[in-house]
């Protein structure tokens, strides 16, 4: 399924057998949990949203609604206690759940018509294999999947995801909001919409897999140096820079020929991009991909939260 995020690998989060062919197909460990989708309730105030996430969640906190009032739907995903007979495989074996009203008119009208027929919530992780870059397109899942297709893989297209980068994850599993994942929406907007400081995760906050340090790889390995230094790597390597592909936002010479992409300016804009160019500059079968350090500051936090990932 499309979301405005990545593209997301889809089951009935309450069918057990459905969930787990997820977890074989992306070869993701099962006490991995996935994040459950919820179609827009009539109303989208505050007990439009309870009444959306009641079938899933135990309780909701205070801050937790303010959070779905200011962000939902959209790129956001909230850690709530959860049901203890809702979701149990899909959860992982957490007393928690993962909830997220994607905004794509194509998700919702699939969780629409899939509420029709009496599933509460859709179980769905990034539609990529492991510890691989998400898709965000339905060309790139048909590319993760190709090996395992026996042409049960079905793909809604829903055209290229604006955001780019998977949500903001923030767990509301305890008094106060913890980030759990950076993404385009920023700890200081958190912060606005719900009134309390936002924690960096510590050792008791839930195991993510979006957490790990190393994911989101390509094939290549992927470096991320400052400009400069770049610049001088490839001046040392002269005709010799060959294997080597480059994302940068400033311009770059190179005495040969060397698959070269530009970075955006704009934080957003290189979300939006960053997988399509990873995978794109990875087909070139470069065995190394130079990055720039993308900007310090918020804006940038989910972008280089990949790109360190991808090169950790
Ligand atoms: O944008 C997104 O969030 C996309 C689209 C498809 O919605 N989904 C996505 O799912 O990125 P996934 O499974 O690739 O990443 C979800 C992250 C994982 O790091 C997982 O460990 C964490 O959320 N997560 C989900 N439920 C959790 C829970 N109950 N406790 C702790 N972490 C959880
Ligand atoms: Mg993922």
């Amino acid at each position: 399924m499309p979301t405005e995020t990545v593209y997301g690998l889809a089951a009935d989060a309450g069918n057990a057998s459905a969930v787990r062919r997820i977890f074989e197909a992306k070869g993701r460990p099962s006490d991995h949990p996935l994040i459950v989708h919820i179609a827009f309730p009539a109303t989208m105030d505050a007990a439009g949203w309870r009444a959306a996430v009641a079938p899933f969640a135990r309780e909701v906190p205070e801050f937790a609604s303010a959070l779905m009032q200011a962000f939902w739907p959209g790129p956001l995903t909230l850690i709530v206690p959860r049901r203890p007979e809702m979701a149990a495989v899909a959860a992982g074996g957490q007393d928690s759940v993962g909830l997220r009203c994607p905004s794509h008119p194509v998700a919702q009208a699939l969780l629409l018509a899939a509420q029709a027929l009496g599933v509460a919530g859709v179980a769905a992780p990034s539609a990529n294999r492991f510890g691989r870059v998400s898709p965000t397109a339905a060309a790139h899942v048909a590319e993760e999947f190709a090996a395992l297709d026996d042409g049960s893989l079905l793909i809604l297209d829903g055209g290229a995801c604006s955001v780019g980068i998977e949500s903001t994850l923030i767990d509301c599993s305890r008094a106060a909001p913890v980030l759990l994942r950076p993404g385009t929406i920023t700890a200081a907007q958190i912060e606005i919409a719900c009134g309390l400081a936002v924690r960096e995760r510590d050792a008791a906050a839930p195991r993510a897999s979006g957490t790990l340090a190393s994911h989101y790889a390509p094939r290549a390995t992927v470096r991320l140096m400052p400009a400069q230094q770049l610049q001088a790597a490839l001046d040392v390597l002269g005709t010799d820079a060959k294997n080597i592909a480059v994302y940068a936002r400033h311009a770059l010479r190179a005495a040969r020929a060397v698959p070269q992409r530009r970075m955006p300016d704009d934080a957003h804009q290189a979300a939006h991009e960053l997988f399509a160019v990873l995978r794109e500059l990875d087909a070139t079968g470069v065995r190394l991909i130079w990055v720039e350090t993308p900007p310090d500051g918020p804006a940038w936090d989910g972008v280089r939260d990949r790109l360190q990932r991808a090169a950790a």
